[in-house]
């Protein structure tokens, strides 16, 4: 029997850390610190935690996909909420990651990426994903962290 998940991941990518400053115009004028309590509270919320990050690092975020995986494989893990920013667009190396280790992700965005330049419309790592929030702001994170949680309880064990 898999163990009682009591977390769940939500890693961002590149210059995600500029949150509040960036683009406010896209991205808005909270920040990455908001970020991470909305997610808290809404882990909280599903009685688990949120374990959020950000790095600028494709390496970096790549050995936190597979710790993400061997967490979830062991049942602590729900899953996790990947905003890769612009890795989205460019990375095999990160979606080899995703499936190598049969994560369970849902892909992210601030922004409506499809009403944006054409190349942001390109994800690599949509195929391996669940599924797919954007254009929601924060919400989409909160509304992720609930499509994980529901999952789990619709199909415990994965
Ligand atoms: C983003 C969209 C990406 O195209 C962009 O490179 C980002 C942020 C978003 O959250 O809207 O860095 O992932």
């Amino acid at each position: 029997m898999t163990a009682a998940a009591t977390k769940v991941h939500v890693l961002n990518g590149p210059n995600l850390n500029l949150l509040g400053t960036r683009e406010p115009g896209l991205y808005g004028t909270g920040t990455l610190d908001d970020l991470r309590r909305r997610c808290e509270a809404a882990a909280a919320a599903l009685g688990v935690e949120a374990d959020v990050r950000q790095s600028n690092h494709e390496g970096e975020l790549i050995d936190w996909v597979h710790e993400a995986g061997r967490e979830t494989a062991a049942g602590v893990s729900l899953g996790a909420v990947l905003n890769l920013g612009a890795y989205t667009h460019t990375s095999i190396a990160l979606r080899d990651a995703v499936s190598g280790v049969s994560l369970p992700v849902i892909e992210v965005h601030l922004s409506n990426v499809h009403a944006r330049e054409a190349f942001r419309g390109r994800s690599y790592l949509a195929p391996v994903a669940i599924g797919v929030i954007a254009g929601m702001g924060p919400d989409g994170y909160a509304y992720a962290i609930d499509a994980l949680a529901r999952r789990r309880a619709q199909q415990p064990g994965t």
